[in-house]
């Protein structure tokens, strides 16, 4: 499959790697085509491909989304949204604000009433995004059996049905996911909820000193 991740940060470079060690070919984006990171990730890898966030988006079948939270709207706004039509974005991304310190806050345009996925979902209305991974920390994103041998739960949402079960596979059969591990949370909406426990998240990681774990729901 070809895959886009937009974004060279570490999620970006974590996720992208995984699926190219998996076997997809795969078109690292940033904002530039000759990004210093991008260049880097390509080198000695097969089928590992760099360019602009267009670029990777037109190159994609299915495109990962791991841009900075604060900077996600004029990022798309920026972009020719043709390129993500009918196509599945998978959000990773968080809308943190580490201005006042750790634990981070949420940034206030999308605390409580608006989220990020909703934002995304709404600048890209062709696009099929769903929301996952953001609870996580990257590398425990691309291998869930490093925490409790993968029996710990993970959040989705998204407004299509089909988009999430396509997301579903792609991370059972990629990163490890166990199916019934993986909670479908409902309509993009959630992402607010997604989204909100992350600070919370933060909190656990310092107070427990690695980000290496994450939540089991029992009943
Ligand atoms: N760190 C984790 O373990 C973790 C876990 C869950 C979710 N997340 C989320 O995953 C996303 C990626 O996180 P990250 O730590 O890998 O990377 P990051 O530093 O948050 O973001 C890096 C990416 O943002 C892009 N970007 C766009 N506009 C920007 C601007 N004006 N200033 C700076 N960067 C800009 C950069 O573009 P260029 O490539 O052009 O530089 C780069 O590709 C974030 O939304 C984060 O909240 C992270």
């Amino acid at each position: 499959m070809n895959i886009g991740v937009l974004g060279t940060g570490f999620v970006g470079q974590t996720i992208a790697t995984a699926l190219v060690e998996n076997g997809h070919r795969v078109m690292i984006g940033s904002r530039s085509a000759n990004n210093a990171k991008a260049i880097a990730w390509v080198e000695n890898k097969v089928n590992a491909f760099a360019g602009t966030f267009e670029e990777a988006a037109q190159f994609a079948d299915i495109i990962f989304l791991c841009i900075n939270g604060a900077f996600i709207k004029e990022t798309i706004n920026a972009l020719d949204s043709a390129m993500f039509t009918d196509k599945i974005i998978i959000d990773v991304s968080n809308p943190l604000d580490f201005s006042k310190g750790m634990p981070p806050s949420i940034l206030p345009a999308y605390s409580n009433q608006w989220s990020l996925g909703e934002e995304i979902q709404q600048l890209l209305p062709k696009a099929k995004a769903v929301k996952a991974l953001n609870t996580v920390t990257a590398r425990l994103m691309v291998n869930a059996e490093l925490v409790n041998e993968g029996n710990h739960h993970l959040f989705i949402c998204g407004n299509d049905t089909e988009a999430k079960n396509t997301v579903k596979h792609l991370l059972s059969e990629n990163f490890r996911w166990k199916p019934e591990y993986i909670i479908d949370m409902g309509p993009i909406g959630q992402s607010r909820l997604m989204e909100g426990i992350v600070p919370f998240w933060v909190g656990v990681m310092q107070a427990i000193c690695t980000p290496m774990f994450n939540t089991l729901i029992v009943k």
